[in-house]
């Protein structure tokens, strides 16, 4: 008994320094070589995150823009639901339509922006963007978004919604 867990022991251990002679470490495995070219396996996924990507470098972080330089404050979106035609607008814009995200990922970043920084502009019962919604928005391009903007901003004004 006591013999065969010797031989037990010196077995082991002959294994392990093997095992460490090729390169082996037993405590923590292989060690793998980043490789420049590897692909991401972390691509973003969460609308903030898509916000902050293609969006926030013009609109800021906060949504508020820098209207004095015509990027407009996101925080009033939701009154452009308030009148005719300004939901599709909005998606409609080039900042968007441009941004490279496809349909879904317009759709999510829209509604993230709704109910987050312009959720007191909001509409109530507002129903969420759909891809299939922003698909036919992108299949009707603007082709004067300064007198769509314009036209839309004057509704509001005639319906006492607050639209800058
Ligand atoms: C390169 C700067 C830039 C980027 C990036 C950008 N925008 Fe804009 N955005 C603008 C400007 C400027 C306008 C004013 C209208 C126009 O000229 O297109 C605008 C207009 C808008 C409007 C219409 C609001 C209004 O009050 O007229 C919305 C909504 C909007 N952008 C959302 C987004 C979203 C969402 C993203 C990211 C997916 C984005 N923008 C990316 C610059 C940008």
């Amino acid at each position: 008994m006591r013999h065969s867990t010797l031989c037990l022991l010196v077995l082991l251990l002959g294994t392990a320094r093997a095992m460490a002679a090729d390169g082996v470490d037993m405590v923590l495995g292989r060690i793998v070589l980043p490789r420049g070219d590897a692909p991401s396996v972390a691509t973003t996924t969460s609308p903030r995150a898509h916000y902050v990507l293609h969006c926030a470098g013009c609109h800021r972080v906060d949504g508020a823009g820098a209207p004095e330089k015509y990027v407009p404050d996101l925080r009033q979106l939701g009154s452009f639901l308030r009148v005719d035609g300004g939901r599709l607008f909005v998606v409609q814009v080039p900042g968007v339509m441009g941004s490279g995200l496809d349909d879904r990922q317009v759709a999510e970043v829209m509604n993230w922006l709704l109910g987050t920084m312009a959720r007191a502009s909001l509409p109530e019962a507002t129903a969420p963007y759909t891809a299939d919604e922003v698909g036919r928005a992108r299949s009707q391009p603007l082709i004067d978004v300064a007198a769509a903007r314009a036209r839309l901003v004057q509704q509001a004004r005639e319906r006492g919604v607050a639209l800058q």
